[in-house]
């Protein structure tokens, strides 16, 4: 079993198609928004990649989202903390099409509406996920690993092969380059770290070129050393792709935030603050819910 939300179907090369639920395309605002969009790529025109308005999600009639609102710029890392049971791998359900909304717009860009599309046409328009587990073919070497990646991308390019496999092969030497693991290549994948299997996981999903990576507490399990070479290699994909990275470790979400970033505090389904890291620590409710006195 893969566990990279982004494999894609090869008979089914363009996730425009999926896009469409009952008789209306995903799409169709394309033409009302005044400029035009080439397929495949997101409208960040107005600098948003991720919008949500009012999301609200319930589970037997618990509100696990309640009216969440949040924007996310395109090209920034956003941290989202808050307390136990705050809804925040619930949002990432939604954004990611694995759990439906009860009612609110969860948009991409400024045209692709994400409660319109299922799972695979949403990993496919550029949204990849990283389980907090890590997911890799442990049998198979760390090379192998990121070559399998993205296979499950060649739908729309099979008829390149010859120049997609040489660009395939620079793709994985400058992935194994981000991710650290160079001189691990051609280890078993079974054999890395608990850190560096995260690493290969990341390196996995950057194969596909995502636009928008969801990163649920890829620290946690982590040693210290490990959690700061994650945190250094999440800075390094700043401005080859937005990010919204979950945690609970604030040494890392400080790593990732640092004085400027903005920081998303939610709770019980919705944002309880937001601002930089140093904003969000000295309000009275988040400490009241979530840091502590
Ligand atoms: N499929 C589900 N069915 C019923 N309740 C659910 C389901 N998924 C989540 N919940 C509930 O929704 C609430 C939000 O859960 P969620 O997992 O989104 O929180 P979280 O912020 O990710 O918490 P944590 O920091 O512990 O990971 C919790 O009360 C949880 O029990
Ligand atoms: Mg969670």
């Amino acid at each position: 079993m893969i566990g990279l939300s982004v494999l894609n179907d090869p008979l089914n090369p363009n996730p425009f198609d999926e896009a469409l639920k009952g008789d209306e395309l995903a799409l169709s605002g394309v033409a009302d928004m005044g400029h035009v969009v080439e397929p495949g790529t997101i409208d960040t025109s107005h600098g948003t990649i991720l919008y949500l308005e009012d999301v609200t999600v319930s589970f037997d009639g618990f509100r696990a989202l309640n009216k969440l609102s949040l924007t996310i710029d395109a090209g920034e890392l956003r941290c989202v903390i808050g307390p136990n049971g705050a809804g925040k791998t619930t949002m990432m359900d939604v954004i990611t099409g694995k759990t439906a909304t009860d009612s609110g717009k969860v948009f991409l860009g400024q045209t692709l509406d994400l409660t319109r599309m299922n799972e695979p046409a949403i990993a496919r328009v550029g949204i990849g996920r990283k389980f907090q587990k890590p997911t890799v073919f442990e049998q198979h070497p760390v090379w192998e690993n990121l070559e399998l990646a993205m296979k499950a991308d060649k739908g729309w390019f099979a008829t390149l092969r010859a120049r997609l496999d040489r660009d395939a092969q620079a793709k994985i030497e400058e992935t194994l380059e981000v991710i650290r693991l160079e001189s691990d290549a051609r280890r078993l994948a079974g054999e890395l770290s608990h850190g560096q299997k995260q690493r290969l996981e990341i390196g996995m999903l950057l194969m596909q070129k995502p636009q928008l990576l969801l990163l649920d507490e890829p620290a946690a399990g982590m040693t210290d050393d490990e959690t700061m070479e994650l945190a250094t290699l999440l800075n390094r994909l700043r401005g080859s792709c937005s990010m919204m990275v979950v945690e609970h470790d604030m040494e890392f979400v400080a790593a990732l935030a640092g004085e400027t970033g903005r920081v998303t505090v939610m709770a019980e389904g919705s944002v309880l603050a937001h601002g930089t890291l140093d904003d969000v620590k000295r309000d009275e409710a988040v400490i009241e819910s979530y840091l502590g006195r």
